[in-house]
């Protein structure tokens, strides 16, 4: 698919993204040209998505710098905004060993160039994940595949071609014939973000209630389910949006595989289990108005155990081995 629209692009000393609030009722621009900007536009989630957090925050270094703002305060900064996806620490790590050394202009012609090649990996490393993905699907015993997904890993998500999506994108590319099932996401909706982005495409889908998950799967009605992931624990287990757990035990009580699909910039191999995978909490408001009491956790976490494959960019991984891959 020639995905329609960038979800970031340079522009001179600028960095302008997509601005995902404004989705899917209009499609808006928005320039960021401070450290306060990036970090705004990650924390009320005009980008989001872990892939396009790390890349955007990458950045938002470039960004501080020229300004001629400290590089261990940019990187507090910008650490500070999500807690949840680790591609953001991953990013900011990346730029911190590649920049501590340097000053002056070739400080931040060089934050510049890493940011850069931050955001090229991850369209490379998404295209890759498309081309594993594809062959799991070809191995499915007969068409249309009908996949579900949950929350939005799709473009929209990364840098370019998504995670969970870019399997369903390289299926179309190839001719087969693909239904998929997109959950809503409560409370944020990003849900609405991939039926937009499908039907941009023109792929065949059909919003769901989440908990209409498991209902579809004792039909007898979906084939696989394939989610993207925020971070990996070393043993596998898999935090993503909030609801993706309740999928994954749906899907093994009717034998349905359960792939996560997912850069090895998302594995957080210093995270020993899905225990110590920090949480986010967000706004009561987004849950209820007045004084309920309110519990609104963004992230689940799925252990490993549930999971069939991790689709990586370095092939179709059994969760239990991730010791494995190359970093
Ligand atoms: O809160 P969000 O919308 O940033 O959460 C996004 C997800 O949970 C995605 O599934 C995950 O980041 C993977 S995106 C390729």
């Amino acid at each position: 698919m020639a995905q329609p629209l960038c979800t970031l692009r340079e522009d001179g000393d600028a960095l302008v993204v997509l601005d995902q609030t404004c989705l899917p009722g209009e499609v808006s621009y928005v320039r960021l040209a401070t450290l306060e900007q990036a970090a705004d536009a990650i924390r009320v989630m005009r980008v989001r998505g872990a892939p396009l957090i790390g890349a955007t925050a990458a950045y938002g270094v470039a960004l501080a710098l020229q300004h001629g703002i400290d590089l261990a305060r940019a990187i507090d900064q910008l650490t500070s905004t999500r807690p949840t996806a680790v591609n953001l620490r991953w990013a900011l790590e990346r730029m911190r060993r590649r920049l501590a050394a340097l000053t002056g202009p070739q400080l931040v012609a060089t934050a510049w160039q890493e940011a850069r090649a931050i955001a090229d990996a991850d369209r490379a490393a998404n295209q890759a994940i498309g081309r594993h993905g594809l062959d799991l699907l070809r191995a499915m015993p007969s068409l249309p595949i009908r996949l579900m997904t949950h929350c939005n890993a799709g473009w929209l998500a990364t840098v370019a071609h998504g995670t969970a999506l870019a399997p369903v994108y390289a299926a179309q590319a190839a001719g087969l014939d693909m239904q998929v099932w997109v959950s809503e996401t409560r409370p944020r909706n990003q849900g609405l973000l991939t039926a937009w982005e499908l039907a941009q495409a023109g792929i065949a889908h059909t919003l769901i209630a989440d908990n209409a998950a498991g209902l579809l799967m004792m039909q007898g009605r979906v084939d696989l389910v394939i989610v993207g992931a925020d971070r990996i624990a070393a043993n596998g287990d898999t935090a993503n949006k909030i609801g993706t757990y309740l999928k994954a035990l749906a899907a093994r009580a009717h034998g349905i595989p359960f792939y996560i699909a997912a850069p090895v910039s998302t594995i957080d191999f210093d995270c020993p289990d899905g225990s110590r995978i920090p949480i986010e909490e967000r706004a009561a408001a987004e849950l209820a108005a007045g004084a309920v009491p309110v519990a609104n956790p963004a992230f689940d976490v799925t252990p490993a155990g549930l999971i069939a494959g991790i689709i990586t960019e370095q092939g179709v991984i059994a969760a239990d081995r991730l010791g494995t891959l190359r970093r």
